[in-house]
C-alpha cells in the first residue's frame, strides 16, 4: 500500500473530475445493426493473422445494447465523468454525404442518459475507426479526408455541442500514424514510415480544421485533442543515448505538440525525417495551430532510449504489465511538468488525464476479481498527478482506462484494462476489487470536498 494513501484524495483540487474511458469499436459491437457501415477496424480485423486470438469487434462488449447498464455502473461507481468515442461509420456510412439518424439517436440516447444521472459526457470523434469508404479513398494519405473530418465534427458539434463536457478531435493521432501506417500493427495495416509521416500532418491539419468548424458552431462544449506521450529517458549518460532520447521526444510528443502550440515541426524531427514524401501547404500550420480549451494526455509508460545493441532495456522496479509495459508512475509528474514549463507560455490550456490504466491477467474467482495490482498502480499513478498539481501543474480531471474489458485492437480480449469484468460468453459485469476501490477513493474525495464546503485553491476551473 502507498504510505500516504489516507490523504492521497484530499491532493485534489476540488472541482476536480473522475471518471473513466472507453472507444467505440472497442466496446460497441452491433458492427453490422442500425445502419452503421464498416470501418478500417472491422475491415483490418477480420483479416486472418491481424490480431492476437483472431477475434474481432463484431459484438464486444455489446455496449451498444447494453448502454444503459453500462451508464448505471458508471453511475454506481459516483463518477463525475465518461469519455466515450463515436463510430464515425455508425453515423455517417461512407464518412461524407448522407447522415444516419439512426446511428445519430444512439449517442443521443447514450449522451441523454449520462445527462439524467449527472455524468459529464465528453466525446472523441476519431479514436481509430475511420469509415473503411474513405479508406478506398486513400484514408489519412489522401488529404481530403481531413476536409470530410472537418464536416463530421461540426455535425457532431451542431447536434450535441451544448450536452457535452468536451469534444475531442482525435485519440492518440501517434498511434493512428505511426502504427496503422508505420508498422502496420493497427488497421489500416500499411508498413510505410514515410507515408505515416504525411498521415501525421493530415491528421493534424484534420484536427486544426475541425476545431475551425466546431467554434463556429459556438456551442458550450470545450474543444481539444487527446493525445500519447512519455517522457524519453536516455539508458545511460553517455551522448548517443542523450541524443537518442531527444530525438524520440522530438518525433514523438513534440511532433504534435510544436504544430498545435508553435505552428511548426520541431527542427531537431524535421531534421532526421524522411521529407520525399512529406507535403505541407503553405496555410497547413497557421490552421492548425487553433486555441485549443484543453489538452487530454494520455499515459502508459515511459520511453526507454539505449543506443547499445542489444539495447539496455530498465529496471522495471515495480514491474511489467501484461502488455509488457513497463510499470513507471514518475514519468508521468515529469512528463506533465515538462510539459507544462515548455508549452505554458505558449497557449497550453488545463490538460485532462483522459487514459491510464493496467492490463491485468485477472482471474474470476468465484464472483470476485482480487487485482490488487491494479489498485496499487491506480494510486501511484494518482499521487503523480497530485504531485505534478502541487507543482503548478493546471490538471483537471482524471479517466481511468478503461470501464470495461473490452476489444484490446492487435491483441483481442486477451488484455483486459477494465474496473469492470467482462464475461465474453454472457456479457456479464462483474466489478473488479478495482472498481470497489475506486469508488471509495472518489468518495473519499467527495466527503473532503463537501466538508471544505467548496473552497478551493486558485486552480480551479471556472
Ligand atoms: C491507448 C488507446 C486505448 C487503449 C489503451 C490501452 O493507446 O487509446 O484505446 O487501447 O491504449
Amino acid at each position: 500500500m502507498m504510505p500516504e494513501q489516507d490523504t492521497l484524495a484530499h491532493k485534489f483540487p476540488a472541482k476536480f473530475v473522475w471518471g473513466v474511458a472507453t472507444s467505440a469499436y472497442q466496446i460497441e459491437g452491433a458492427a453490422n445493426e442500425g445502419g452503421r457501415a464498416p470501418s478500417i477496424w472491422d475491415t483490418f480485423s477480420h483479416t486472418p493473422g491481424k490480431i492476437l486470438d483472431q477475434s474481432n469487434g463484431d459484438v464486444a462488449c455489446d455496449h451498444y445494447h447494453r448502454y444503459v447498464e453500462d451508464v448505471e455502473h458508471i453511475a454506481n461507481l459516483g463518477l463525475d465523468a465518461y469519455r466515450f468515442s463515436v463510430s464515425w461509420s455508425r453515423v455517417q456510412p461512407d464518412g461524407c454525404g448522407e447522415w444516419n439518424e439512426e446511428g445519430m439517436a444512439f449517442y443521443a440516447r447514450l449522451i441523454e442518459a449520462l445527462t439524467q444521472k449527472n455524468i459529464r459526457a465528453h466525446m472523441t470523434l476519431y479514436h481509430w475507426d475511420l469509415p473503411q469508404a474513405l479508406q478506398e479513398q486513400g484514408g489519412w494519405l489522401n488529404r481530403d479526408t481531413a476536409v470530410h473530418f472537418a464536416r463530421y465534427a461540426q455535425e457532431m458539434a451542431a447536434r450535441f455541442g451544448d450536452q457535452l463536457a468536451s469534444i475531442a478531435t482525435h485519440n492518440e493521432p501517434w498511434c493512428t500514424a505511426n502504427l496503422g501506417y508505420g508498422n502496420g500493427q493497427f488497421a489500416p495495416g500499411v508498413v510505410d514510415p514515410v507515408a505515416a509521416l504525411q498521415v501525421s500532418h493530415h491528421l493534424l491539419l484534420s484536427h486544426g480544421l475541425a476545431i475551425q468548424a466546431m467554434r463556429k458552431q459556438n456551442k458550450s462544449a470545450k474543444l481539444g485533442i487527446v493525445l500519447n506521450q512519455w517522457t524519453a529517458d536516455p539508458a545511460t549518460d553517455s551522448e548517443e543515448d542523450r541524443a537518442a532520447a531527444a530525438w524520440e521526444y522530438a518525433r514523438s510528443v513534440q511532433w504534435f505538440m510544436d504544430p498545435i502550440f508553435r505552428g511548426h515541426y520541431p527542427e531537431l524531427a524535421l531534421a532526421k525525417i524522411d521529407r520525399s514524401r512529406f507535403i505541407v501547404a503553405p496555410e497547413d500550420m497557421q490552421t492548425i495551430q487553433q486555441p485549443i480549451d484543453f489538452l487530454g494526455i494520455n499515459y502508459y509508460f515511459r520511453a526507454y532510449v539505449s543506443t547499445e545493441t542489444p539495447p539496455r532495456l530498465p529496471e522495471a522496479k515495480l514491474g511489467i504489465t501484461d502488455m509488457g509495459w513497463e510499470i513507471y508512475p514518475e514519468g508521468l509528474s515529469r512528463l506533465l511538468i515538462g510539459i507544462h514549463q515548455e508549452y505554458k507560455d505558449l497557449g497550453l490550456p488545463p490538460i485532462y488525464i483522459t487514459e491510464n490504466g493496467m492490463a491485468v491477467a485477472d482471474q474470476l474467482e468465484g464472483e470476485q476479481i482480487h487485482d490488487s495490482r491494479r489498485i496499487d498502480y491506480m494510486q501511484r499513478h494518482f499521487q503523480e498527478v497530485a504531485k505534478a498539481i502541487e507543482a503548478g501543474v493546471d490538471i483537471r480531471g482524471f479517466f481511468y482506462w478503461s470501464l470495461l474489458d473490452n476489444f484490446e485492437w492487435n491483441s483481442g480480449y486477451l488484455r483486459r484494462f477494465g474496473l469492470i469484468y467482462v464475461d465474453y460468453v454472457s456479457q456479464r459485469r462483474i466489478w473488479k476489487d478495482s472498481a470497489i476501490w475506486f469508488k471509495g477513493f472518489v468518495q473519499q474525495f467527495q466527503h473532503w470536498r463537501s466538508s471544505t464546503k467548496g473552497t478551493s485553491t486558485s486552480r480551479e476551473p471556472t
